[in-house]
């Protein structure tokens, strides 16, 4: 069986103080649901100023299945990369980092060959890679959404060998559906995260296309979350907007109602 992800992004939220506040709020009723579900794993991805005071927090409340992630990193090891932070950097405080987000894609330019640098290097460090793919407002319309996605999964992971991809967790995020309150309807979503497995499989072999855990991303709230999650297909989700709300709890509590079905 596969473990159920839900995953915050806090994007550009939260310096350290209003992160341990909010942290502090949110961790101890998280706590409480997911430890009754040993499937379940929530992953809180501050941004990175506030990692530190995160895993502080975290530190001083035990808790069991919530972990912490960065929601980017470089794939150096160190040297002259102002502004960069290298993966031993994260590992330090981390268990887990997103990868080729779409906003890093569009807003700083984030190739698919940069993305597959930093997924072999979170791997060699032992972080859990999310990696992120989705197509574009265009793309969708075009549709070619298959081909887009298809082409993310081969440059990527390029490289990876079919016990590595199994290990990954891949997030559709339709780019379109970011922040928008407009979500794919669950079944859009489970079609397309049936097709990466499909491609997983062709290029990974069936095992690898069974183990790998996918999320949806996209204007995901406590009141959809049951839909995506009714399909075995979605593993789970990559919230943006929601994680920085009472409502995070929410959706774990709805995850976990369904996990226990
Ligand atoms: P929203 O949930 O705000 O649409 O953001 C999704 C996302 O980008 C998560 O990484």
């Amino acid at each position: 069986m596969r473990t159920t992800i839900i995953a915050g992004n806090w994007k550009m939220n939260f310096g350290p103080q209003q992160a341990s506040r909010f942290t502090a709020e949110i961790l101890p009723e998280l706590d409480k649901i997911i430890r009754q579900h040993p499937s379940m794993l929530s992953i809180l991805c501050p941004p990175s100023i506030s990692l530190s005071a995160v895993h502080q927090v975290m530190q001083s409340i035990p808790t069991h299945g919530i972990e912490l992630g960065a929601q980017n990193m470089y794939f150096e090891d160190k040297g002259a990369f102002t502004g960069e932070t290298a993966p031993e950097m994260v590992k330090e405080l981390c268990s887990a980092v997103i990868l080729g987000h779409s906003e890093r894609r569009n807003y700083f330019h984030e190739t698919d060959e940069l993305v597959n640098k930093k997924v072999h290097a979170a791997l060699h460090y032992g972080l859990l890679p999310i990696v992120c793919i989705g197509e574009n407002t265009e793309q969708y319309e075009l549709g070619e959404t298959q081909s887009v996605i298809r082409d993310q999964i081969h440059r990527s992971l390029a490289g990876l060998d079919a016990e590595q991809a199994s290990q990954i967790v891949i997030a559709y995020e339709p780019i379109w559906a970011i922040g928008t309150g407009k979500a794919a309807t669950a079944s859009e979503a489970n079609m397309v995260i049936h097709y990466i497995r499909y491609v997983y499989s062709e290029i990974y072999g069936a095992d690898a296309a069974q183990a790998i855990r996918i999320l949806y991303g996209g204007s995901v709230t406590s009141a959809n979350i049951g839909e995506f999650l009714a399909y075995p297909d979605i593993d789970g989700g990559l919230i943006g907007g929601a994680s920085i709300k009472p409502d995070f709890v929410e959706i774990v509590r709805k995850s976990a109602e369904i996990v226990k079905k």
